[in-house]
């Protein structure tokens, strides 16, 4: 069986790639990339087909992880059908993904929300803010905190 994730922001080229590469990262050292699969997008079409921002390339650079084969496509009606999680950035995010289409078997929720306490709700955009070391704080806990849930959820565990 395959679990499928899918990380949306607003343009897929600055906090959702973070995340994807970031899972992506996460799923690959616990051995379960033959069980998750992970993928990024946005609710914009402007950067489509662009690799991710220089800010996060940057802070992955930075982390010694791989941003390879990422990049940006614009979120799509039929991905409510193909994942199983829509993980949202923000609540307009949120609000425009469900504009989109609206599905109950279809887990969509905001990365921050399963972090107890967290500061904040929503990832601040560093398109805007230019603060990638804080966003990568934040993307790395909220996508630990997802893959427990995850792993929690469909009682995944490493093949032997
Ligand atoms: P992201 O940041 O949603 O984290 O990828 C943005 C990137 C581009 C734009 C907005 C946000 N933009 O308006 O082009």
């Amino acid at each position: 069986m395959m679990v499928r994730v899918l990380f949306v922001c607003l343009g897929n080229i600055c906090r959702s790639p973070m995340a994807e590469a970031v899972f992506r990262d996460m799923v690959q050292k616990d051995g379960l990339s033959s069980q998750i699969e992970v993928d990024s997008a946005g609710i914009g079409h402007w950067h489509v087909g662009s690799d991710p921002h220089e800010g996060t390339k940057g802070i992955l650079d930075q982390k010694g992880l791989s941003y390879e084969g990422i990049s940006a496509r614009q979120v799509t009606e039929s991905d409510w059908d193909d994942f199983d999680y829509l993980i949202a950035m923000d609540d307009q995010n949120m609000r425009d993904l469900k504009a989109i289409r609206e599905k109950n078997d279809v887990v969509v929720g905001k990365l921050l929300d399963e972090i107890p306490g967290a500061k904040e709700s929503d990832v601040p955009d560093p398109y805007f803010t230019g603060n990638f070391d804080y966003v990568y704080q934040l993307v790395s806990e909220g996508c630990s905190r997802w893959l427990e849930r995850i792993k929690n959820e469909h009682s995944l565990k490493e093949e032997e």
